[in-house]
């Protein structure tokens, strides 16, 4: 209502100027315009349906071509997530900005970087350490929004002080059956549920889906009269470990189609700081038995290898199902044609390639995870910018396609600045994407072993994969470049499964040093330097 106002205004002025005769006219406009709005009802507000999984891949059917590094895969079974893809920003080339939960999610849900939230691990909660920082969730509830979360959004417990209570208009929602499977899936990396006991013990993710379902249908009815829009986030468990599954999901991966890794080997030349020895994977009580080391250059036994890979899908298709019946709700409440659908998973992971597990890297396979956004109106043809993107990339998002007060990018230091944001939106590449944009997307991780207090930046070009492990000052969260313990460069033209590590190879040292440059420069500098909203745009 209030920017066809402005509108009227602007008219208003600039026909002033014409004359006298005009200006009556103008005004009638004005006032017959006033009136007509005050005769109907003022249109609803677009709603929000925030989609959330944990440690999934980009292995969807849809997603699947050259933006997938591996070729090692079987045909994924995704109908839900690829019925949304086809109407969606389809951000196949999107990367997080640390390869683990909390500092992924935070940084996604701050739309700042880990260096701005400062946090790195699963512990810290950013408004104790980073700055008292307005969230998505936030901001909509902010602007009248009916804010509901349940599932996994924030990494639970001390990281976000309880699912960051700030957030939400409601109390929030987490599944009671998790208590129950908890202490079985510590035993099992992962299990295959039969449905009579699945009927006694539905799994969380399912109860998560249920809860949404009854959420939308309590919050349906003011969403559509316009009298409150919603902003509902559902945050699932699953793919992530154990990954337990009900048994139907398995037809779908039969023995024989599962494969191993092609390369099953670190990198040639790989540094010891970009090994992750997979910890995580091997407290599990039926991996821990295998003693396995996690060293460099091992893995698992090849039949447990399979059945991992195997049960990761299932968890994956079991995960696009319970997607399907929300926003198959959202259908049957008449919602779908006035609600933005965002669906991200936190972060890669690696299924036994190099040898490797979980997430905890800078590889690609860590740092590359699906995004989707559908804008009602806008993507509803399906989009697929070839565009490198971020995962901070989609706090402005939302808010320009919900139509709300655009936020301001950062300045440098922005610990006193509750709303600003270190991404930028993407709806610009929805109208149009070959629209200017960014050139670089940067990852990072910390290691503190076998090298103390290291930092791991990351940057992905068009071509390449470029790391600097360099040392890291915790006080003044800034890396010093000149002490560097390992540095990584991939060529993804001829090696996309990032094989080969070629940052000492003498034919690449040109590319090298730009790649270097680029890298110190950090996010800032790779902004594109187009942007009609120039009011949004702080140069360094
Ligand atoms: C954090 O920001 C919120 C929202 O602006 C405000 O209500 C709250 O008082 C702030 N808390 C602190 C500790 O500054
Ligand atoms: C791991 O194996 C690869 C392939 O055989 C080899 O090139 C590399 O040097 C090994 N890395 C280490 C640290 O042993
Ligand atoms: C693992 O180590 C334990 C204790 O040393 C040993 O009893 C067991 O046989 C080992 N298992 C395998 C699979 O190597
Ligand atoms: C939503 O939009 C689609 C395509 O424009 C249309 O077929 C459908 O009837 C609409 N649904 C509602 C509930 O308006």
């Amino acid at each position: 209502m209030s920017s066809v106002c402005i509108i009227a205004d602007k008219n208003l002025s600039r026909l002033t100027m014409a004359g006298t005769e005009l200006r009556k006219l103008a005004l009638w406009v004005t006032i017959l315009t006033l009136v007509q709005l005050g005769a109907t009802q003022p249109a609803p507000r677009k709603n929000v349906l925030f989609l959330v999984s944990d440690d999934m891949r980009p292995e969807i059917n849809s997603f699947l071509g050259p933006d997938f590094p591996t070729p090692i895969h079987p045909t994924m079974f995704t109908p839900n997530l690829d019925e949304l893809a086809g109407r969606s920003l389809m951000l196949a080339r999107s990367y997080v900005q640390q390869a683990v939960c909390s500092p992924s999610r935070t940084s996604l849900l701050t739309g700042r970087r880990p260096d701005t939230t400062h946090v790195y691990d699963l512990v810290k909660y950013f408004r104790h350490v980073g700055g008292n920082f307005t969230t998505i969730p936030q901001y909509f509830k902010q602007h009248g929004y009916m804010s509901v979360g349940m599932g996994k959004i924030f990494h639970p417990g001390h990281a976000s002080g309880g699912d960051d209570p700030p957030s939400w208009s409601v109390p929030y929602y987490h599944a009671p059956s998790a208590k129950y499977w908890g202490p079985i899936g510590r035993r099992h990396s992962w299990l295959a549920v039969d449905e009579s006991t699945e009927r006694q013990h539905p799994l969380p993710d399912s109860e998560t889906a249920q809860n949404a379902i009854e959420t939308l249908r309590k919050v349906a009815p003011k969403a559509k009269s316009g009298e409150q829009p919603f902003f509902v986030a559902v945050g699932f468990h699953k793919p992530h470990l154990p990954f337990i599954f009900p048994e139907k999901f398995i037809q779908h991966y039969p023995e024989s189609v599962i494969r191993l890794p092609d390369n099953q080997y670190a990198p040639v030349d790989m540094p010891p700081e970009a090994w992750s020895e997979y910890g995580e994977l091997r407290h599990y009580s039926d991996i821990a038995k295998l003693n396995a080391s996690g060293h460099i250059n091992t893995t698992l036994p090849k039949d447990v290898v399979l059945q991992l890979r195997r049960a990761y899908y299932s968890a994956l298709s079991y995960t696009d199902s319970l997607i399907g019946d929300v926003i198959g709700e959202l259908k049957n409440l008449g919602l779908e044609n006035n609600t933005i659908i965002s669906f991200w998973g936190d972060h890669g992971w690696q299924l036994g390639e190099h040898g490797e597990w979980c997430k905890h890297t800078n590889f690609e396979l860590a740092t590359h995870a699906p995004m989707l956004v559908y804008v009602p109106g806008i993507t509803d043809k399906g989009i697929k910018p070839e565009k490198l993107t971020e995962f901070v990339d989609l706090f402005p998002t939302l808010v320009e396609a919900a139509g709300l007060p655009l936020i301001p990018l950062c300045p440098k230091d922005s610990s006193k600045i509750e709303v600003c944001t270190e991404g930028q939106s993407m709806i610009p590449l929805a109208r149009d994407p070959s629209a200017p944009w960014k050139q670089r997307v940067f990852s990072q991780y910390p290691r503190s072993y076998p090298v103390k207090e290291v930092m791991g930046y990351t940057m992905r070009t068009e071509k390449y994969r470029y790391t600097e492990w360099a040392k890291f000052n915790y006080k003044t969260y800034m890396p010093d470049w000149t002490s560097l313990a390992g540095v990584e460069l991939y060529d993804h033209v001829t090696d996309d499964e990032e094989n080969h590590n070629k940052a000492n190879d003498p034919s690449y040292k040109k590319i090298r040093n730009t790649l270097s440059q680029q890298l110190h420069q950090g996010w800032r500098a790779a902004l594109p330097n187009v942007r009609d909203n120039t009011l949004y745009f702080t140069p360094v």
